[in-house]
This record gives C-alpha cells, structure tokens and sequence, in this order.
C-alpha cells in the first residue's frame, strides 16, 4: 500500500495556507552518508521531505511558493536528472520528468540548478520557511542564499524575505495529526512488527545469540519490505538493564528474560514495540511477580490515553502502579507519595513513558503549549512503555531481584472511542506468553 498523490498534495495545500501570502518554504531531503570508505548508509528521505513530496530519491529540495495574494501557489522539486549511464551505477531516477508527470510537481529543475534558481525564487518573497539548525551543510548554503539576496536588496531595493521562520513550526504540528491513511501504514508496520515479536518468542532457546535471535526478527522486517525503524535492542538477563543497549552480542541464557526492543517501519511510517518475556519459556516467581507490576502500569496507562487528558497523565499513572508494586515487593522502602515526589524510584525507572509516534520513531510534535504539558486529540499516536530496571549490583536491594531489566511497549491511537492500540498483535500476559512458547518449542521437539 502507498499513500496516493492526492494525499501528498492534500499537505502542500495545507503549509501554503498557513505559510500565507508572498512566502517561500524551502525542504531539503537528507544528505547520503557514508559509513566507510565507498560503503554509503541506505538511504532514507528526511521524514518532513518525504511527508510533503512522497520522493523517496537522494538530492532533492521541495520549495513551495505562495502567490502575491496569497490564493495560490508553486510546487518545484529540485532532482537528479535522469542519466543513463549513472542510473546503470546506481539505479532509477524519477528525473525531471517523473518529478512533474508521477510527484504532481508545478515546475521540476536539475539539482545542479539550485543555487541558481532558488534565487530568483526568493526575490519578491517577504518571507522564509526554513528548518534552521538540522542540516549544517545546507544551512550553510541557505545562509549564503540570503547573504547574497540582501545584498541585492541594498543595492536594487528589491524584496527579498525579512524574515525566515522555522518551517517546523508548522510541519511538526500537521504531522502530529495523523490521517486515515497514515494510519493504516501505521497499523500495517504495527502488524508485521507484532509479527517479528511472535516470531522471536517462538524461535529463543536457552544458548542462542541475542544476534541470531535480532535475525529471526528482520527476518519478518525484510520479508514483508521493511527495515527496522531503529537500532534493535535485544537484551538477554541483565542486558535489559542497558536503555539502549544494540551490542546484541552475548549468549542467552536459561533463567533470564530478554528485553526486545524492535520494530520496523513501512512506507517511513514506524511503529515501536518492546517485549520481554522468559528464554527457556517459564517465568521465575521474580520475573513473573515483577512483569505484572509493569504489566498492570502499561494498561492503566494505556486507558488514559483519552481525548482531554494531558500529555504526561500515563506516565503519571504507570508511576504510581510501579511504585506501590516496588513497595509491595519490598524493593523499596518508604510512602508512596514520598517516593514519587522525591522521583526517588528513577533509580529503577529512569527514562519517560512515552513519546509521539509517526514518520519518524521519536515523532516530531510539541509536548507543551504554553509550557503546560498538551491534552491528546484523535489522531495522535503516542507510545507507552513503562520498565523497571534493577540493576544487577544494586545492593539496596535483595540479590533475587538484581539484573532484571523489563520494558512493555504498545504503540497507541487516541480516537473518539478511547485508545486504540495499533500492536494488540503480540501478546503480553505471563499466561499468553507461556502458552505461545510452551506451543512453539512443543512443535520445535515434534520437528526435531
Ligand atoms: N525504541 C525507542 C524507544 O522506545 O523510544
Ligand atoms: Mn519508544
Ligand atoms: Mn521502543
């Protein structure tokens, strides 16, 4: 599935409204970069470039230009030429052709070209959107762009823009809000991510490599045409513990948990999944008592992600359950409100308890207008991933909890009907987890 056109234009439409009269945006993709010598990066556009345009090619800027009144505007899109013997070497171009006959573009330029044209197409304009700060090479150009247009406003009196404002100002808070078709991208990456965690619970066994198990994981990534939308964390025992730990190098041991962090996305449009569960199969007394605790925090968390609640009220609620859990386990000592005032419990929940999901994993959109913490609205897809980490040398605490590290993440819609969670596909209770791997190695022992 793809995102049509018309959709693609549907935004256009949308920034040159808001940009209003006599305005220029300027969107570069991302720079190609190299990882060693000849070996490039895969590429990937730049989420902002890509959510305006849907051109997927390396070299390219989108500028939107509104007209004198404000009615109506231009789409160019600066791009490779086609080239024959380059597109032998490294694969098709859209060209200037396909840039105006396949991606809707009003005028379409050679790359080459750019210096040059986007000075015309700045004169008369009074004002500049543009992403300052998130490209240093490009902003280098950009500021020679407007070295040399106010040079010719001195010396000619033409207009040239005044002001440049920060582009993200609008495009964050338009991607924020994500379409019927956005969704469905997401729900489609949320399904096969779900399916990668099925996978790997099914396939762990005490003795395998975290990496060989991250294998069985971008098997189904690559599979269905993804790739990860992030460096996948796969955690074996006290691992967990490590936030982002991508080594994924050591042995999987009987007895541990392991803590996958992974998901895919497609079409740029990402989902995020974390799952933990036991490697030969069985919780231990520990494990199982501890997961519930994070367990009922994640769904509780999960439920107030509502039209009307603030921002920050799941990770408000999941600290409360995981508290009162950690004090019921005897982990900590104290009051309740104390702890959670002080943030004493940081020293075993330390990061935040979700973010804003979309184009990119961490999605772009404020958390704060006007310095308060924003209410949800439908549309928006947020994820919640309460943890708890006890770290393995952690004397504070009895030596049968140390070393266990468990994050549960769900990617979330807020509708009109509630939360809908787009990752529902991979199972998360002890018993659910227990039966599919109970069922799974049972099958492996028939193959056997
Ligand atoms: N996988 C990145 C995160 O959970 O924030
Ligand atoms: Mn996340
Ligand atoms: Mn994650």
């Amino acid at each position: 599935m793809k995102l049509t056109q018309a959709e693609y234009q549907q935004r256009r439409d949308h920034l040159a409204a808001e940009m209003g009269a006599n305005s220029i945006a300027i969107i570069a993709t991302s720079p190609e970069v190299m990882r060693n010598n000849d070996a490039d990066y895969k590429f990937r556009a730049d989420s902002s470039f890509y959510y305006l345009t849907g051109f997927a090619e390396p070299e390219a800027v989108a500028v939107i230009e509104t007209s004198a009144d404000g009615e109506d505007y231009t789409y160019s899109l600066f791009c490779r030429e086609r080239n024959r013997e380059m597109e032998i070497w490294t694969g098709y171009r859209a060209g200037i052709d396909g840039a105006v006959d396949d991606y809707d573009a009003d005028e379409a330029y050679a790359i080459d070209l750019l210096d040059e044209e986007i000075i015309e197409k700045l004169l008369g304009k009074e004002k500049l959107f543009y992403r300052m700060g998130a490209k240093p090479e490009f902003d280098t150009r950009v500021n020679t762009w407007l070295k040399k247009t106010e040079q010719m406003h001195q010396r000619k009196g033409v207009t040239v823009p005044a002001r440049v404002i920060q582009l993200n100002r609008i495009l964050d808070e338009m991607r924020l809000f994500k379409s019927e078709a956005e969704i469905e991208m997401m729900q489609i990456a949320s399904d096969i991510s779900a399916k990668a965690h099925t996978r790997a619970m099914q396939t762990v066994h005490p003795g395998m490599m975290e990496y060989a198990l991250e294998a069985e994981l971008n098997y189904i990534f690559g599979q269905n045409g993804c790739v990860p939308s992030y460096n996948s964390i796969v955690g074996g025992g006290e691992n967990g513990c490590i936030l982002h730990y991508v080594e994924n190098n050591k042995v999987l041991k009987d007895g541990d948990l392991v803590l996958i962090d992974a998901a895919c996305e497609y079409d740029c449009y990402a989902s995020d999944i974390t799952r933990t569960f036991p490697i030969n199969g069985k919780f231990s007394p520990e494990q199982k008592a501890l997961y519930n605790v994070i367990l009922d925090a994640q769904i509780a968390a999960i439920d107030v992600v509502r039209v009307g609640q603030s921002y920050k009220e799941p990770h408000n609620v999941a600290v409360k359950i995981m508290v009162q859990g950690l004090l019921d386990l005897g982990i900590m000592q104290g009051n309740l409100d104390e702890i959670i005032e002080s943030e004493r419990y940081r020293q075993f929940y330390m990061h935040g308890t979700g973010h804003w999901l979309g184009l990119d994993v961490h999605d772009v959109g404020d958390y704060k207008i006007d310095e308060e913490w924003r209410n949800y609205e439908v549309g928006m897809v947020v994820t919640v991933e309460p943890g708890l980490y006890i770290a393995p040398d952690d004397e504070n605490v009895e030596s049968r909890w140390r070393g266990i590290g468990i994050r549960i993440e769900d990617d979330v819609l807020v509708t009109e009907h509630g939360p809908r969670v787009l990752t529902k596909n991979v199972v998360k209770t002890v018993a659910e987890i227990e039966e599919l791997m109970a069922n799974s190695q049972a099958q492996n022992l028939i193959k056997n």
